[in-house]
């Protein structure tokens, strides 16, 4: 038979590690659900000094855990310590908005926190280090990392739109009466905020006959263009209102498909959303950090070419990349 060879552990970061999505997260990287049942893991564990209390609890939680394999577990609240050679990053830390703020106090907050992160990360994370940025404004967050840290690849940094990828799933899916599983190719397009475009055009479903253009099995057409919509665009707001708290479940779940797709590769036939740096594609200014559909094979992302749009998808696609460039602009000024 074959050699079974064995792998060496994979350095992942989760920045934030002590707040809710943290917490939800690290177990699945325990487990192996993100990069696989045969990928033993490092995980560096970073959050901020006034943190470090519940850091320490997680940390311990961890190795209380027991997970075969987990190899090491490195808790600190220095980035620099934090970045030390790692190939996986998901940023989950960040300044939340809070009651009576800003936008304009809350980006210049996480301006000057990504541009930290950039740093470290660019001068002590492993070659090749992919970035997932979960906080929010994710997708500016990304692109000022991208913006600092020059000498990580474009294509190695991205922001998560697979929870609202995901969300979009399970709304088709309660709304047949379908398993989850058998829908796919759903696209959201844009950014991380409620201007994201949910499109449901592409989108299949499996009917036990073969798999069928959703447009052509739901009862409601219109649903797909109104409600759907604004459901998947609302349903932070909505998770937030009933939890007092940001999704933090199905965030940290979004965030390991992310990663597993990424590294593992996407499904034959399928597609998933992936905030990355626009090439163009779709006519969306390039360099800009935007929602796309992707499939991912041997570590890296392409972009789905050549999905007809409808005048309705344009130009909720470019509303959506018009609230980007002003968030970029917010940005800019917060740093001059
Ligand atoms: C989410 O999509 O659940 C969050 O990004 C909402 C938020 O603003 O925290």
């Amino acid at each position: 038979g074959l050699a079974k060879i064995k792998k060496e552990p994979v350095k992942v970061l989760v920045s934030g590690a002590a707040g809710q999505i943290g917490y939800a997260l690290v177990p699945l990287i325990g487990r192996g659900a993100m990069l696989g049942p045969d990928q033993p893991v490092i995980i560096h564990l970073l959050d901020i000094e006034p943190a470090v209390l519940s850091l320490k609890a997680v940390t311990m939680e961890l190795t209380d855990a027991a997970f075969p394999l987990v190899k090491g577990i490195v808790s600190t609240t220095k980035a620099a310590e934090a970045c030390k050679g790692v190939k996986i990053a998901i940023m989950v830390g960040g300044f939340p908005r809070k009651e009576g703020m800003e936008r304009k106090d809350v980006m210049s907050r996480n301006v000057s926190i990504y541009k930290g992160h950039a740093s470290a990360l660019k001068r002590f994370a492993a070659p090749g280090c992919k970035v997932l940025v979960v906080a929010n404004p994710a997708n500016t967050n990304a692109l000022i990392l991208k913006q600092f840290a020059p000498s990580i690849p474009e294509k190695n940094i991205s922001c998560l739109t697979r929870l609202d990828h995901n969300r979009a799933l399970g709304q088709i899916s309660e709304r047949l009466k379908v398993h989850v599983g058998d829908v796919k190719n759903v696209i959201i397009w844009g950014n991380h905020s409620s201007t994201q475009y949910p499109d449901a055009n592409h989108a299949t479903v499996n009917t036990g006959k073969g798999w069928k253009p959703v447009r052509e099995v739901v009862p409601d057409d219109q649903w797909l263009s109104t409600e759907f919509i604004t459901t998947v665009q609302q349903r932070g707001a909505e998770i937030l209102k009933a939890r007092k708290l940001s999704s933090a479940l199905s965030a940290a779940s979004a965030a390991c498909d992310h990663i597993h797709d990424w590294v593992l590769g996407t499904p034959k036939g399928t597609w998933v959303s992936m905030g990355v740096c626009s090439d163009g594609s779709y006519g969306i200014p390039p360099g800009l950090i935007y929602s796309f559909p992707v499939t991912c094979k041997k570590g890296e992302w392409s972009i789905v070419q050549g999905l007809e749009i409808d005048a309705f998808s344009k130009a909720k696609m470019e509303a959506s990349a018009k609230e980007l460039i002003e968030e970029r602009e917010l940005a800019d000024s917060c740093l001059n």
